[in-house]
């Protein structure tokens, strides 16, 4: 009768409160007052630790916090049978959505130089293309992609997706599998990876990926740390084959003190906070998922685990 949860980060309210609200005829508990672990059949966890939703005997449902859910599937113990869903809530979406057009736009209209300008009192008036000469690449599509599409496409932009397998979309120039990386990644001038971390992607950000792309080429990655190959990306700033990096998320997180992205001129680093789960979206979609299991359905948005998400 228990819904189970363990976050990681602190919101306004605990959890534990706004989905209680959303479930009265549920128990709520926090992960570390579970009291019996046999009632427990449903969690809402960000990372628990390595074995422990095993001890849930009578789980029915696994629902991650985050959209990814690599922090769950590398946990060797993970019951079998359990349906695993990841988080799609619309604030979140919007939230990614915004951070992907913020730093898009920022690349586009050159803001890194303009402030470099700035910093060294020079009144340089660059001129730039408009959005319909810009060529964006969006690597993964996915939900939260798709809609960074929808309006990256209102701003004009020459927009490009790859997926691994084909996505049906009438307003974005579609690539797809290992055939397809390559004309998507030679077409593309920033570079935005929304991917899921697989085992087919780890460390996809590479050397030979950034190769790929024109001279001067810009990387957002919203994704995940697992995608990058770090040395590969400072060597890619460093001779210019990368113009620069918004980087929301790292092999290492928190982000080490003596990392050289802190201070590197051509980086922004942001606290893998592209976008966050916002507590009533979110919530309503548990108990949505929760009643469909309930009434016998299957939940909405859930993960193969064989592909990894
Ligand atoms: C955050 O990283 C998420 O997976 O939602």
């Amino acid at each position: 009768m228990t819904l189970i949860i363990k976050p990681d980060l602190e919101h306004d309210r605990p959890w534990r409160d706004v989905l209680q609200e959303m479930l009265p005829e549920r128990t709520c508990r926090d992960w570390d007052a579970p009291g019996d672990l046999g009632e427990v059949e449903y969690a809402f966890v960000w990372n628990p630790p390595p074995g422990a939703l095993r001890t849930f005997s009578n789980l029915k449902c696994i629902f991650s916090i985050g959209a990814g859910v690599d922090h769950l599937l590398k946990d060797p113990d993970l019951p079998e049978g359990v349906p695993i869903v990841r988080m799609v809530e619309p604030e979140l979406t919007q939230g990614m959505t915004e951070y992907v057009t913020m730093h898009v736009l920022r690349f586009h209209r050159e803001v890194p130089t303009l402030e470099a300008q700035q910093r060294d009192r020079v009144w340089n008036e660059l001129i730039v293309p408009t959005a319909p000469s810009r060529r964006v690449g969006l690597l993964g599509f996915g939900v939260l992609a798709q809609d960074s599409a929808r309006v990256l496409r209102a701003l004009d932009f020459d927009l490009a997706c790859w997926s691994r397998t084909p996505k049906q979309t009438d307003s974005v120039e579609s690539f797809h599998g290992a055939d397809g990386l390559d004309p998507f990644l030679t077409r593309t001038q920033i570079l935005v990876c929304l991917l899921p971390l697989t085992e087919a992607t780890k460390g996809i950000l590479n050397r030979t990926l950034f190769a790929k792309l024109p001279r001067g080429a810009s990387l957002i990655n919203a994704g995940r740390g697992g995608h990058q190959v770090e040395p590969d990306i400072l060597e890619a700033l460093d001779t210019g084959q990368l113009a620069g990096a918004v980087l929301d998320v790292f092999r290492t997180e928190p982000l080490p003190a003596d990392s050289p992205f802190w201070t590197h001129p051509k980086v922004t680093v942001t606290p893998h906070i592209a976008s966050v789960t916002q507590q009533r979206s979110a919530a309503e979609q548990v108990a949505a998922n929760i009643r469909r299991i309930e009434a016998g359905e299957a939940p909405h948005n859930t993960v193969d685990r064989a592909l990894g998400y």
